[in-house]
């Protein structure tokens, strides 16, 4: 063991904490869901999980998940093109084509992993990549590692993306990036619009529906049914890990051709071991049930949603307008934030702080995130809590 080495991380480590960025993880100790229990013995009431229309506990998707390990076993210990592909996850890549409005899907270990592996294997130096300057994380290292030209554009900005589309022009291909859903704000990227002015240039749109999948849309399809143009989007990653079950997987959906270079050359799919089967299994079991559930989580999720959003802003919160589940109640003030946050957790509410470098300086904030889970009682509960902390703190 390198003693100077140790010694550096542990300097690095004190300015985290110092900084007031170090991340602490609260141990949880029963399955996830709107209420849950925390290893120091405290009931919360959860608001700050992906777990959008309670999937993640669900007793068929459950039963899907252990069936699924009788039937394929834990593991593949494979990748998909050596001996790792089962009948469980070409029906997994039909369902999700399919319900996202596209021509073939991809499955990866995460959508960290079709994300990062998305640009590399379709672009090169002779094209660019136009993002959205909020973009998530793993889109941003996607782009790194392809050797396409990088161009970012204004959040949401439609002139400002035009503009770079222009300054373009000359590129082999351009491709327009997005996140369905922006999931610090809970915006939804204008995608029609998007499409319209990738059609006016000539260029591919991908959107990242990770935050939208399960319950943006009438009937739970994303990003591309709420804006009206599902089956216009050329590629779509999205995740199994957040509303469709939250265990993980992620995909990429989207033209035949597009699919089958990836399979070739996309390397976080071509190195790396096949989703577990049960996931798989468990992962059509929810787009299964969405399917039938006819829009009704989709409507269920808003109604909530709009309530909370509603009631803050009687209370004189600001929270901005918005049609998602992702609900930030706008503090400015990183202090303020985490004092209300910690207050709320004393009085059963698990909700969480966030503030500069995840959010810019000065846009401090609590994200809520309501779940179908939640019943009427729990939302009210949120928001007698939130008015008590406000006004004690
Ligand atoms: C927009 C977005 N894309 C991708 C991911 C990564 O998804 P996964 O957890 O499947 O790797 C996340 C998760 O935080 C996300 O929010």
């Amino acid at each position: 063991m390198n003693n100077d080495f140790s010694d550096h991380l542990n300097r690095k480590l004190d300015e985290i904490k110092e900084m007031n960025l170090y991340k602490n993880e609260r141990v949880l100790t029963t399955p996830q869901g709107s209420h849950i229990e925390t290893e120091d013995g405290k009931k919360v009431l959860n608001f700050c999980s992906n777990n959008y229309i309670g999937f993640a506990n669900n007793n068929d998707i459950k039963k899907a998940a252990v069936q699924g390990v009788e039937k394929w076993g834990f593991g593949l210990s494979s990748v998909r093109f050596i001996c790792g592909t089962q009948s469980v996850h070409k029906q997994l890549e039909k369902d999700i084509a399919s319900f996202t409005g596209c021509e073939d899907a991809i499955l990866y270990a995460a959508c960290f992993d079709a994300n990062g592996g998305v640009f590399e294997p379709l672009f090169d130096e002779n094209d660019a990549i136009i993002s959205d300057e909020l973009n998530h994380a793993s889109i941003i290292d996607g782009i790194r590692l392809s050797k396409a030209k990088r161009v970012r554009y204004k959040h949401m900005d439609m002139e400002d993306l035009e503009k770079q589309l222009v300054e373009a022009k000359d590129s082999r291909f351009r491709i327009i990036c997005t996140d369905g859903v922006f999931s610090m704000d809970g915006d939804i990227a204008p995608v029609d619009k998007i499409v319209e002015l990738a059609e006016k240039y000539n260029a591919l749109v991908m959107v990242d529906d990770s935050h939208a999948t399960g319950y943006i849309g009438k009937t739970g399809r994303g990003s591309a049914e709420h804006c009206g143009v599902l089956g216009r989007v050329d590629i779509i990653t999205t995740t199994f890990g957040k509303a469709l079950g939250g265990a993980s997987g992620g995909c990429i959906c989207a033209r035949k051709e597009i699919v089958e270079m990836l399979r070739q050359k996309s390397r976080p799919y071509l190195f790396s071991n096949t989703l577990a089967p049960a996931v798989a299994a468990a992962s059509i079991e929810a787009l299964s049930l969405l399917k039938k559930s006819n829009g009704n989580y989709s409507s269920d999720l808003k109604k909530k949603s709009d309530y909370f959003r509603g009631t803050m802003k009687g209370f004189g919160f600001d929270v901005p307008d918005g049609d998602t589940a992702i609900i930030p109640v706008m503090l400015y003030d990183e202090h303020l934030a985490v004092n209300i946050a910690e207050n709320l957790y004393v009085n059963g509410i698990y909700v969480i702080p966030f503030s500069f470098p995840v959010v810019p300086k000065g846009k401090a904030r609590i994200r809520v995130q309501i779940s179908t889970e939640h019943s009427m009682e729990d939302i009210n509960r949120l928001l007698e809590e939130f008015k008590n902390a406000s006004q004690s703190t």
